[in-house]
């Protein structure tokens, strides 16, 4: 396992992207983890770059330990300003050499060759910089490996111990060769062993799991029929049986026939033992008068947990053992946003999966937490799935979010308008799907409007509703772009809709990014 510490930048997250896509096992940290608390020995150590400069105070600085473990460090970016440092405090120069966009990177040659971490890569190279502090003195011992027309000391290393800087981002696209350079650092020099795959982590995981819960523990699950719950409860039924079981609750808020769907591929696909409990009607009434859309959030996170808890209750009471694990489909981005070093963030929404259900289940109910897909990006969990033989038309479905079409009503959520939603998103949905185009967007639905407007329908005014199709291209849904429809399929869609959903009279298309706008109306 390669470690990567995370300085706060935005990137760092990438680097252990690209070491998994060789097959090299990687873990991100943040900054601040002590040597003696790890429980593992690191086979190589990188250190990310970070939007300070070593002198602020508050800067992170690594636990010096790492330094004495032996193991081979590349610092990049601020992770080289920080060996520099630490070696010397006047080794860099603070904000005067800012430096943004490409650079051509030239190896140094030592007796005709290049330095191990260049080794098979092209002599000039493209390398993406991002910078304002940088290098003025080279560390006592380091030599200079490559340089850039504005950085003397772009890449530099220590003559003999496996110690390596590097000014510019090998893990981001803009760097061509940068996979293949951090396949040197971990492989080449680190030694690290190409086995990361996928089948080998579902071994691993079952046993984990059998060995976690014990030979007659039972596991409780929610499942949405989403991606990640889908595949986390195959996990968890090839490795307990029907000792887990999964529930999906009926919000009333689901896309149209999802629960009979997710009964039939989870339970009679799967054979996952499944339980639909249908609270739609609690949660309609509960949703009644409620316009703020946080406060709606908040709501149905609150009535799930309550739903959730009386099953577990029920399960005891009729199998006679105690509910012991809760399973949630956490991934790796969601761990890397709560543990990634970065100051006070401001909460834009509340995630309805994740914060607050497992803290109520562990404090009230007493319940552990399996995350089974903590350690997975999203592409690796559909690579799972697949391999777990679930359809890849399930596999490769667009995420849906855990309060449902109650944030896609604006507003108040009623019934009807949860219907007009409804059925306008599954028309959208399956004309996307007909053309082709489902697996290009990374995410499409249509929401509703209800301050209504005036349409002439069949010679008669109408005062009715709008409905608002949003579709995005997106690579990691932390930023997107409105998905480039043509006009044509635009306007067959918007002609279906008005003609077949009852209560609309307009269709538009939402044209925002992402930022300003959030991929989700609420
Ligand atoms: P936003 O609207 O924040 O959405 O740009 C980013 C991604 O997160 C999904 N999303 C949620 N997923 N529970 C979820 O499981 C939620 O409460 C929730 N809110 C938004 C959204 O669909 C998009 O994929």
């Amino acid at each position: 396992t390669i470690l990567v510490l995370d300085n706060g930048s935005q990137y760092t997250h990438l680097i252990t992207r690209r070491l998994r896509e060789i097959n090299v096992y990687s873990e991100m940290l943040p900054c601040t983890q002590k040597l003696s608390e790890l429980t593992w020995k690191p086979k190589g150590v990188i250190l990310s770059g970070g939007p300070y400069s070593v002198y602020e105070e508050g800067a992170p600085h690594i636990d010096p330990a790492f330094f004495e473990l032996g193991v081979p460090i590349l610092g990049i970016c601020y992770g080289l300003q920080e060996i520099a440092h630490r070696l010397h405090a006047d080794n860099v120069v603070a904000g005067t050499a800012r430096e943004y966009g490409h650079a051509d990177l030239k190896a140094t040659r030592f007796g005709g060759h290049v330095d191990k971490l260049f080794e098979g890569l092209e002599e000039s190279m493209t390398v993406w910089m991002s910078h304002g502090d940088k290098l003025c003195n080279l560390p006592e011992g380091f030599h200079t490996i490559g340089e850039t027309k504005n950085s003397e000391y772009a890449a530099i290393a220590h003559k003999t111990e496996p110690v390596y800087g590097i000014q510019f981002h090998p893990e981001v696209t803009h760097t061509p060769q940068g996979g293949q350079l951090l396949k040197n650092f971990a492989v080449g020099i680190c030694g690290a062993q190409q086995t990361w795959t996928m089948s080998e982590f579902i071994g691993k995981e079952i046993t984990r799991i059998r060995n976690l819960v014990g030979p007659t523990g039972q596991v409780l699950g929610a499942v949405s029929g989403g991606v990640d719950s889908t595949v986390a409860a195959t996990l968890l039924k090839a490795a307990i049986g029907d000792r887990f079981k999964a529930v999906l609750i009926d919000n009333g808020c689901l896309r149209l026939n999802e629960a009979e769907k997710v009964q039939e591929t989870l339970s009679r696909v799967l054979g996952i033992n499944l339980t639909v409990i249908d609270a739609s009607e609690q949660f309609l009434a509960g949703l009644k008068g409620e316009h703020d859309p946080e406060k709606k959030r908040k709501f149905i996170g609150g009535k799930f947990i309550d739903v959730f808890e009386e099953e577990a209750r029920k399960i005891e009471a009729e199998s006679g053992g105690k509910v012991e694990w809760f399973l949630q489909g956490t991934l790796y981005p969601d761990v890397i946003e709560s543990i990634s070093f970065k100051g006070p963030s401001q909460t834009i929404k509340t995630h309805h999966n994740v914060g607050g259900i497992a803290e109520r289940l562990m404090a009230g109910h007493g319940l552990k937490l399996i995350e089974p897909l903590r350690e997975l990006f999203k592409d690796e969990v559909r690579e799972l799935g697949r391999q777990l033989n679930i359809a890849e038309e399930l596999v490769g479905r667009h995420p849906f979010p855990g309060p449902g079409l109650a944030i896609r009503v604006l507003g108040e959520v009623t019934k009807e308008k949860v219907e007009m939603a409804r059925k306008a998103d599954h028309i959208f949905i399956g004309m996307i799907r007909e053309a082709g185009l489902y697996d290009d967007i990374g995410q499409a639905y249509a929401a509703l409007d209800p301050s209504r407007a005036v349409g002439v329908m069949g010679d008669k005014r109408v005062y009715a509703n709008i409905i608002l199709l949003r579709a995005i291209s997106t690579k990691d849904f932390m930023t997107a772009t409105p998905y480039p429809f043509s006009y044509e399929f635009l306007s067959k869609v918007a002609t279906r809709i008005v003609n077949e959903v009852e209560g609309v009279c307009r269709v538009a298309y939402d044209f925002t990014s992402k930022p300003p706008g959030t991929i989700e109306m609420e």
